[in-house]
């Protein structure tokens, strides 16, 4: 199955009953393994979490802390980029040059990767250590 198959087969599990907007990620880790995840909204708003957090925390779950590939997909009039606090995180296990794929429902595409998505990005080193 292909990343943004996989992210819009997730996204149909989204539970998005406050924006109505569902969400579906999927990332491929380093030993080739797909990890999914959605939106999950909360009554208490802010309580909510974005798809990207939901398929990274299934893949640290699973013993990975490296991502090679990302795809996103939602309903969108456009490719939807993930929110900031998700290119953080997204960045946390991801390379500069690892590939990043949003995706309409619709069919459209944009490719980017992360390093892109979150350039001057804060790192270990910005603390002084490796
Ligand atoms: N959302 C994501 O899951 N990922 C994104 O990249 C953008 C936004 C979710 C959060 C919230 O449940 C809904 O979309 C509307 O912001």
């Amino acid at each position: 199955m292909s990343l943004i198959d996989a992210a819009r087969e997730v996204r149909e599990n989204a539970y998005a009953p406050y924006s109505h907007f569902r969400v579906g990620a999927a990332l491929r880790g380093r030993s080739g393994r797909i990890y999914k995840g959605c939106n999950v909204e909360n009554v208490a708003y802010p309580e909510g979490t974005c798809a990207e957090a939901g398929a990274i925390a299934a893949m640290v779950a699973a013993g990975e802390t490296e991502l090679i590939e990302v795809a996103v997909i939602a309903d969108s009039p456009a490719p939807v980029p993930p929110c900031g606090g998700c290119r953080q995180k997204l960045a946390e296990f991801g390379r500069h040059d690892v590939p990043v794929t949003l995706a309409t429902v619709g069919g459209a595409t944009l490719q980017t990767s992360v390093g892109e998505l979150l350039p001057g990005r804060f790192e270990a080193s910005h603390m002084g250590r490796a």
